[in-house]
């Protein structure tokens, strides 16, 4: 059964799902952190930022691992996940860059890369926590809708639905890398706790399907209903379609 927190708005949503962290933080400050990009995290990073910034969160210690990564784009591309992360978050806390754990897009041979990723995150032990965003299609990491789950981390084919979704951060569509390095779901999986954050209309018909759904490859974060600690964070739109 997953706990749901029900959210007014994204703003709401963002200062909600921040606390979940800070609380981590607070108990366990050399944490393992899973993160996420995209929009639904972004309200979520800006409020840890400022916890930090008053002094009341403290980074030294932590350690990230994000789930996913653009393949053939560096970490100077503005697109890339890892410029996403300094931008966002890592610049404006006191984290240590080598703490801080990014799938290399720009690594000549994205197989090896997954294989040296995963490694890296078995070393760790996995996250303690694992923040979520859902796409449209119910993907979770990279993780697209697909006739079966893939464990490990490992090189997917973008969804057509999720090149176009995700165009809106490039100049055009032709510019969406066609190939991505993701968490499989097990890396997901093996967290401690996770934190789904889901907000707007437009998910509020996913967010059914992966709450109340049969669990099923086909919405990869159905598989979500089989971990024994997960928070949603969701706001009142994204709920709208679930009682
Ligand atoms: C993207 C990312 C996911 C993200 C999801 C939702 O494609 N690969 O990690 O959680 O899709 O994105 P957004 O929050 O922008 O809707």
């Amino acid at each position: 059964m997953m706990n749901v927190i029900r959210a007014k708005d994204y703003a709401d949503m963002s200062a909600k799902a921040a606390d979940l962290i800070f609380a981590q933080l607070l108990m366990k400050p050399d944490s393992v952190l899973g993160l996420a990009t995209g929009s639904s995290v972004l309200g979520l990073y800006a409020k840890l930022i400022e916890h930090h910034r008053r002094g009341a969160l403290d980074f030294s210690s932590a350690k990230t691992f994000n789930l996913d990564e653009y393949v053939g784009l560096a970490e100077s591309d503005e697109q890339s996940y890892r410029y996403y992360m300094n931008e966002n978050l890592f610049r404006h806390i006191n984290i240590k860059r080598e703490n801080t754990h990014v799938p290399d897009g720009a690594a000549k041979d994205a197989v090896a890369e997954c294989t040296r990723y995963g490694a890296l995150l078995d070393q760790f032990g996995g996250a303690d926590i694992q923040l979520l965003g859902l796409g449209l299609n119910g993907h979770i990491g990279f993780n697209e809708p697909d006739g079966h789950f893939e464990k490990d981390v490992h090189v997917v084919d973008l969804d057509e639905s999720t090149i176009q979704a995700n165009a809106r951060f490039f100049a055009d569509e032709r510019q969406v890398p066609r190939q991505a390095i993701t968490m499989g779901i097990q890396s997901i999986m093996r967290a401690e706790a996770i934190v789904l954050c889901v907000s707007g209309k437009q998910k509020a018909g996913i967010l059914k399907a992966v709450l109340c759904g049969p669990v099923t490859p086909g919405v990869p974060g159905s598989i979500l209903q089989f971990h024994r600690n997960v928070t949603v964070v969701a706001d009142a739109e994204a709920l709208s379609e679930v009682g």
